[in-house]
């Protein structure tokens, strides 16, 4: 197709059109529908509805044809509609939520998540996913922190690159692939005391160094779109904001696909409090960068006025509209409208065995397990009753999973009877004083008692905020009660968020289970039983309480550094708490025991154009074969800024056999070594560095080195 033609035969009406995004119910309603929004601007006509260039959210393969085929019956030049959904993990196989897939340290199988979600997606038609969420979460009030994959810049990106490559394949001409739309620009994850929507205010150079490198990976492994973020940065709403859609996006970056607001976050800028109308949003939108309107209908209603009126330059217009068509023609839809749509590839293709497999593999490496004294792997011959909330439930895939249907699911009470494994006791509880005597007896009298607790799906994700992270109260109580039977517990947690776990502790085990999508309980069982070995390490880290937030790793030092085991009042500190988490990022235990050795560099000084061999030596020292994930971190001493004490640069997931070691090796390099300043220019400074290697961010063996020039 020649898009620059076909741009200039376009009327202005049309090429507005482009910029909107709608549902797809609009199609289908034969009168003036009302849409979301300011009161005078809500209704859009047939005409307005018919030039709209995309559509939001399609459920099955004949909705999607049967929409594109009307729109295309009506369509002028037979520009198709372009769709778009929140594929995110999964989409009718389910995957482990973001957070804990990041666990597993295996970005590969994120990359086989998006591929798996892509190929099933496809069938409904679906051409785009808002996925990857890129935004770093360090907060985990925030509701948000499940679709991300924690606090760590470095591994964040590892897991976004694999991601848009999952997706896109290698030509997005291809069926079964989407173009992905990575989300929110910028900086999203950083609201104020984690409620959704609040302000972001950080500095340039947080923003440079931690927050924006996760969306500028999701670009340069092409990517086609751009998500704008709810949250004002620097006192201007992401969605309009100059400095991140133009000077980052555009100019540093050279990121040359689409952009496209949040959920009628164009028209929110009034709210903002930055435009007055939908027409001053309208105004601030183009020029600042913003292509399509998602759910708002400000450009539909006002840019042909603004244009007529010189208020606007049409040149704005066109050049949105050209990535608008680009993005269409990159995908085949000139071509093919209904690319991939098919009801007997839905059949075919969506939960196949292969894609359950891989499910299933993700479930088990993205399970943390948090404690174990010494009651796991569980044995066939013991005991065991279970008892709580999640005994019986099948919800278990997590938010956003609008197409992975949960009935489907098998609660942790069908996977013990599908292994024909009789249990001693057990009881779909929520609160003690459900519990009477006989059932406490049982309990009395079993080996194990397991008590699956936690979160329900709507207490994270989108909105879902919260100030209290515990285990609820009353859940909490079906734990005491079981220790104080004096019997050995394990607590299973189903959860979406980082959790304060102090009223719990003192369970004999506890095994952070998250929700682990379409296979959750099957692997839960096999984790359980030792039939595998869990292997997930935290992405984000776990507080004592609520106050030590927001709380990460890779913190800056301070002035004055607690020293351990030093008493001095006049230090940064907490009176009523320590300074570390409880369990900290990268922290995960396996029922293999690993000690670590011999760290080795093969120099202590080098040139930035040089690199260093880093090799330190795992021993199993038991009788499991399993993963083990080996970390690295580096602390540069002496900089032009304060550094953080540690930051991630490598990891490695390794396999070890039972009773034998293996000698992991790292190479450290100018990338390892370089940051980035307050306007996004790599540096690095000579003199000496730390790198420190270990099973998580806490029990680490070290070495100095140094920079030298040349
Ligand atoms: C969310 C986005 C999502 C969009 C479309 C918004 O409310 O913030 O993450 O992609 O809705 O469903």
């Amino acid at each position: 197709v020649d898009l620059k033609k076909l741009l200039k035969s376009l009327t202005i009406e049309e090429k507005i059109g482009q910029t909107l995004q709608i549902a797809p119910f609009f199609f289908n309603r034969d009168s003036e529908v009302e849409i979301f929004g300011n009161k005078t601007n809500t209704y859009l006509t047939q005409e307005e509805i018919f030039y709209a260039g995309s559509v939001l959210g399609i459920g099955s393969a004949e909705e999607m044809i049967q929409t594109q085929k009307k729109y295309l019956s009506k369509s002028r030049h037979k520009i198709p509609l372009l769709f778009m959904a929140d594929i995110i993990h999964g989409y009718v196989t389910i995957f482990p939520v973001p957070i804990a897939l990041g666990c597993s340290f295996n970005p590969k199988l994120a990359y086989e998540m998006a591929r798996i979600s892509a190929k099933e997606a496809q069938t409904a038609g679906i051409h785009v996913t808002f996925s990857p969420m890129a935004d770093l979460t360090r907060d985990p009030r925030w509701g948000r922190v499940v679709e991300g994959f924690g606090e760590d810049p470095y591994l964040l990106q590892e897991f976004i690159q694999e991601i848009v490559k999952g997706y896109q394949g290698s030509n997005l001409k291809d069926e079964g692939v989407l173009a992905s739309c990575v989300k929110h620009f910028a900086a999203y994850g950083a609201a104020e005391q984690g409620r959704d929507y609040n302000t972001v205010d950080l500095s340039r150079l947080s923003l440079y160094q931690n927050y924006l490198p996760a969306y500028k990976k999701a670009i340069d492994s092409n990517a086609r779109l751009v998500m704008t973020a709810f949250n004002v940065v620097d006192g201007i709403p992401a969605t309009v904001n100059k400095f991140l859609l133009r000077d980052v996006l555009r100019d540093q970056w050279k990121f040359d696909g689409v952009t496209i607001s949040d959920y009628d976050s164009l028209h929110q800028i009034i709210e903002h409090g930055v435009a007055e109308n939908d027409r001053e949003a309208a105004v601030l939108g183009l020029n600042n960068g913003l292509d399509i309107e998602m759910a708002s209908v400000c450009y539909t209603k006002h840019l042909k006025s603004l244009i007529k009126e010189k208020l606007l330059d049409e040149k704005l217009l066109d050049e949105a509209v050209y990535r608008i068509l680009k993005l269409k023609d990159d995908l085949g839809l000139f071509d093919n409208p209904y690319k991939g749509a098919s009801i007997e590839n839905e059949i075919q293709f969506i939960k196949s065995k292969e894609h359950l497999e891989y499910a299933y593999q993700a479930a088990i490496e993205s399970a943390v397990l948090l404690k174990n004294d010494q009651i796991l792997p569980l044995n066939n011959i013991q005991k065991i009753s279970i008892i709580g909330p999640y005994l019986t439930k099948k919800r278990t895939n997590g938010p956003w999973s609008w197409k992975g249907n949960q009935t489907d699911n098998s609660s942790l009470l069908d996977v013990f009877s599908n292994n024909q494994h009789e249990l001693h006791y057990s009881k779909d509880c929520l609160n003690i004083s459900e519990l009477d005597d006989r059932d406490l007896s049982y309990l009395q009298s079993s080996d194990i008692i397991i008590v699956a607790i936690g979160e329900e799906v709507k207490e994270s994700g989108e909105a879902h905020s919260k100030t209290d992270i515990k285990i609820p109260r009353n859940q909490a109580k079906l734990v005491e009660l079981a220790k104080s039977l004096n019997k050995k517990v394990l607590t299973i947690l189903y959860n979406g968020r980082p959790l304060d776990l102090s009223d719990i502790d003192n369970s004999d085990a506890i095994l952070e289970a998250w929700f682990l999508g379409s296979l959750t309980n099957e692997a839960i069982y096999d984790l359980i039983f030792g039939k595998q070995v869990p292997s997930g390490k935290l992405v984000m880290s776990f507080p004592h309480n609520v106050g030590q937030i927001p709380i990460y790793y890779n913190q800056l030092n301070t002035g004055r550094p607690k020293v351990k085991d030093v008493h001095n009042e006049y230090v940064s500190y907490f009176l009523d708490a320590p300074n570390e988490a409880k369990y900290p990022f990268g922290f995960g235990l396996s029922y293999a025991k690993f000690s670590y050795t011999n760290l080795k560099l093969n120099k202590n000084k080098f040139t930035i154009n040089q690199s260093i061999d880093v090799s330190i030596e795992v021993y199993n020292d038991s009788d499991y074969d399993a993963y083990e994930i080996v970390q690295l971190y580096i602390r540069d001493y002496v900089a032009r800024f304060s550094r953080p004490l540690k930051e991630l640069k490598g990891f490695k997931k390794v396999y070890i056999k039972a009773n034998t070691k293996e000698k992991v090796h790292f190479t450290i390099s100018k990338n390892d070594l370089t940051y980035l300043d307050s306007n996004g220019n790599e540096v690095y400074d000579y003199g000496k560095f730390q790198v420190m290697v270990g099973p998580n961010s806490v029990e680490l063996d070290k070495l100095d080195f140094e920079l030298i020039k040349e």
